[in-house]
């Protein structure tokens, strides 16, 4: 593998990866030769290259992963599928709906294996929620809810290039946050969000940008030169859904709600039982029934279908967390790959596709232009 963009997330690519035991770390390219070099020497990389083309027409480099900040995924990406090499993206797959369709394209004719990481699919639990869903244990899903809530940018000294349309794209929360929730809905029920009505709010505007780079997560130290800038983007946004089966939906994103970390819950309401997993408590998973006492499920191999367990590698009582469920993305990817399999042929749950990434740019575009048009119900497009 080669990880291009090596910041807060592409780390844990290189970490999912190596966990797999069966695939080299060739190369890591950073946004010139120092960090380059700085960055692959860090995670124990064989070479380090100061841009994203070297480590793409390196000849080790089978598999291209695309971890660098979102306006330049449709540039690695497209230059990685013209070299004939499997791209594994980092969410989301381009910056709108429109380049990540000739993603989708390029990567037909490309006749490589490519995805997307929407890694919450890989949660032993989540596909356990899938697979009991699929087999009518709730019934026919009628209600999906939940939200997506962090706090890392509710101070006006927090920032992020997520923040500069140019940089991250025109939503902020709703792409960054909003993406993956909307595919956790649509994966875990395998129903599609048809129509969407959205209600956008930039809570915190001016912020203070410092004047040098900042990674993801990291705290200012308060001291550095800034300038005062209008935030125009999202840091907060309702939805209310509706799915291709006539259930309905609301979800809520927001960067600015103190005390929620990394808090993604999905609850689905059936016709005969609830089901709801909360990422921040993951290894539980809740139903609730309406004639029976509600009950927790804690993740256990044994406890599990035999279709799912693969994606549990510890007994009941080890946790298992973010990082292992990420992995498990990799092993579904890096699986697909060593076998040889046409990239066209059934994948496994937890790879999320590039149609997937392109789905989720045009569920967040509608929601957009549903709440600029002052909140009216908006078809998704696809
Ligand atoms: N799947 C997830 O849960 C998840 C989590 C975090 C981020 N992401 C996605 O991953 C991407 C990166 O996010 P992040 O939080 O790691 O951002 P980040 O800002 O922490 O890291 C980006 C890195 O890319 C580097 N970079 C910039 N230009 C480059 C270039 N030309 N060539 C090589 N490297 C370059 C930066 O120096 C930085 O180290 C984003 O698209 C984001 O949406 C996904």
């Amino acid at each position: 593998m080669g990880l291009v963009g090596a910041g807060f997330v592409g780390p844990h690519h290189v970490d999912a990866v190596r966990r797999l035991g069966f695939v080299d770390i060739i190369a890591v390219a950073g946004s010139d030769d120092e960090s380059g070099r700085r960055k692959a020497e860090a995670l124990g990389a064989r070479r380090g290259y100061g841009s994203y083309q070297a480590l793409i027409d390196d000849p080790d480099v089978q598999v291209v992963h695309n971890a660098t900040p979102n306006q330049l995924h449709f540039a690695v990406t497209s230059a990685a599928l013209t070299k004939g090499k499997h791209v594994v993206s980092d969410k989301p797959l381009a910056m709108t709906a429109a380049e990540s369709k000739q993603l989708v394209e390029q990567a037909r004719h490309a006749g490589v294996v490519t995805a997307v990481t929407f890694n919450y699919r890989g949660n032993p639990l989540i596909q356990q929620a899938r697979h009991a869903i699929a087999r009518g244990e709730i019934g026919t899903p009628h209600f999906l809810h939940g939200y997506y809530l962090q706090d890392w940018l509710i101070k006006d000294t927090d920032y992020s290039w997520r923040l500069e349309p140019e940089k991250g794209g025109a939503s902020s929360a709703l792409g960054d946050i909003g993406s993956h929730w909307c595919d956790l809905a649509q994966h875990i029920t395998g129903l599609r969000i048809t129509q969407v009505l959205g209600d956008i709010t930039t809570v915190v505007s001016p912020r203070k940008r410092p004047r040098g780079t900042r990674e993801a997560f990291e705290v200012d130290a308060g001291t550095g030169p800034v300038d005062l800038v209008e935030i125009e983007v999202e840091d907060l946004a309702s939805v209310l859904v509706r799915f291709d089966n006539g259930a309905k939906g609301s979800f809520s994103v927001g960067q600015v709600c103190a005390g929620h970390k990394n808090d993604l819950v999905l609850e689905v309401c059936g016709s005969r039982a609830s089901m709801r997993w909360q990422q921040e408590r993951q290894n539980e998973l809740w139903t609730g029934h309406r004639d029976a006492a509600n009950e927790i499920l804690q993740k256990d191999p044994t406890l599990i279908d035999a279709e799912v367990r693969g994606y549990a590698h510890l007994p009941g009582g080890h946790q298992e967390a973010w990082a292992d469920a990420f992995c498990n993305v990799m092993r579904d990817i890096y699986g697909f790959i060593a076998a040889g399999s046409p990239p066209d042929a059934a994948r496994p749950p937890a790879m999320a596709t590039f149609e997937d990434g392109y789905r989720a740019n045009c569920i967040v575009e509608a929601v957009l232009e549903s709440a600029r048009r002052g909140g009216v119900w908006t078809n998704v497009s696809d």
